[in-house]
């Protein structure tokens, strides 16, 4: 079994307890102990591999890490949201200074409890890393939230390791098989699986990806006693999602790319749009390397003024005016409803499953006042060869 799809479907079969072509819900908290007095081991409560209870383990959320370590290649460890997946990160790595950049607002939050319960030094990413040292935590955000640019994994990776710290990435935007962060020198992937992985805005749930079993364990133990792990219903639901996982991504993935170069090429007929922000647009060398099999499903846009910004979702038919991203339907969001540190221009577009004709054209509806050229866009836009 070698190929992406294959893997994203039977890469858990092996561990199936019973003959459903579709793994049932275990909703079971609790699980048998053997009959077998000799089988009664103490301290086997926290054995991950045996299930006991669900907070530990469950049959569903297995399946989920051994189909994701399957694609991927890498140690799987799954969590009940993307945040909770950064919370057991930064509890392994227990760092005393974090770099970090434009990054989640959750993710500074957690930083900021840590700063403020024990003494957590945060800098900026792209400091000097002076302040850094061994055991210190990097965490780079690529494609970057909520622009949907990218930065250079191994430019952050040199840095780090140079400094004997650990490097993190958040590649929640570029989910497999857009981004594999460990070929540029990552050493902990982390992903909202609530995004892509999910795809259909219907669960919460985080990844970490890690180097060896060992970092798992570790991890597996950290989740038993901070009570993150996935429940049974999300697990099973983020099965069926990983079941189209390829196709949604690649489909999604081209949608955006089609999008964001008719805005561009198009962008002088828009008089109330300043700016896009996304990955196909940036130039630099490291791009074709970091993003061979296509761009990021998300970009954003900057109107003229805060009240262009905050009433264009409303002229949208397709879209929903909605925070999140990842799933089947497309979403677009006026940002600092959600991190008031962004501009008040901007807006932040998620590219669904639909069609890419049907949604350039709900967009251009929104952007353009003119009619004539209007008409003469959407008749461009029905000519596309897509
Ligand atoms: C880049 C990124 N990382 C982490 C998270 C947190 O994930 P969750 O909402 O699943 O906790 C999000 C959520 O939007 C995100 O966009």
């Amino acid at each position: 079994m070698s190929h992406f799809s294959t893997k994203s479907i039977h890469g858990g079969d092996h561990l199936k307890i019973t003959p459903d072509v579709i793994t049932p819900i275990h909703i079971s908290t609790t699980y048998s102990y053997s009959n077998n007095p000799d089988e009664l081991i103490p301290g086997s409560l926290t054995d991950p591999n045996t299930f006991v209870y669900s907070r530990e383990n469950h049959p569903n959320a297995a399946q989920i890490e051994a189909i994701v370590e399957s694609i991927t290649g890498y140690p799987c460890i799954v969590y009940n949201s993307g945040l909770s997946a950064f919370n057991g990160l930064i509890n392994y790595v227990n760092p005393k200074v974090l770099a970090i950049g434009q990054a989640y607002h959750g993710c500074h939050g957690i930083a900021d409890i840590w700063k403020r319960n024990f003494g957590l030094k945060k800098i900026s990413i792209d400091d000097e890393f002076t302040d850094l040292g061994s055991g210190d935590l990097v965490h780079l955000e690529t494609p970057i939230n909520p622009y949907g640019t990218y930065a250079d994994i191994s430019k952050y990776a040199e840095k780090a390791h140079s400094k004997g710290a650990i490097l993190s990435v958040d590649a929640t935007f570029a989910p497999p098989p857009l981004l594999n962060p460990f070929e540029f020198g990552a050493d902990i992937v982390l992903h909202s699986a609530t995004k892509f992985f999910g795809g259909h805005s219907d669960l919460l749930a985080g990844l970490l990806l890690v180097k060896n079993n060992e970092i798992k364990k570790k991890l597996l133990l950290d989740r038993l006693v901070l009570g993150t792990n996935i429940g049974n219903l999300e697990s099973a639901l983020l099965v069926r999602s990983l079941r189209t996982f390829e196709l949604r991504v690649a489909r999604q993935s081209k949608t955006a790319e089609i999008i964001v170069k008719f805005l561009n090429e198009n962008k002088s007929k828009f008089p109330n749009l300043d700016k896009i922000y996304h990955g196909s647009l940036q130039t630099d060398e490291f791009i074709q390397k970091q993003m061979p099999n296509g761009h990021t499903p998300v970009f954003g846009i900057e109107m003229i003024n805060e009240h262009t910004a905050k009433s264009f979702p409303s002229k949208l038919k397709l879209f929903h005016h909605a925070t999140s991203l990842g799933g089947a339907e497309s979403l677009i969001e006026w940002r600092a409803m959600s991190d008031n540190h962004i501009s008040k221009k901007f807006l932040r577009v998620s590219i669904g499953l639909e069609d890419p004709k049907d949604l350039l054209i709900d967009l251009i509806g929104g952007l353009e006042n003119n009619d004539d050229e209007k008409n003469s866009l959407v008749e461009e836009i029905n000519k596309l060869s897509i």
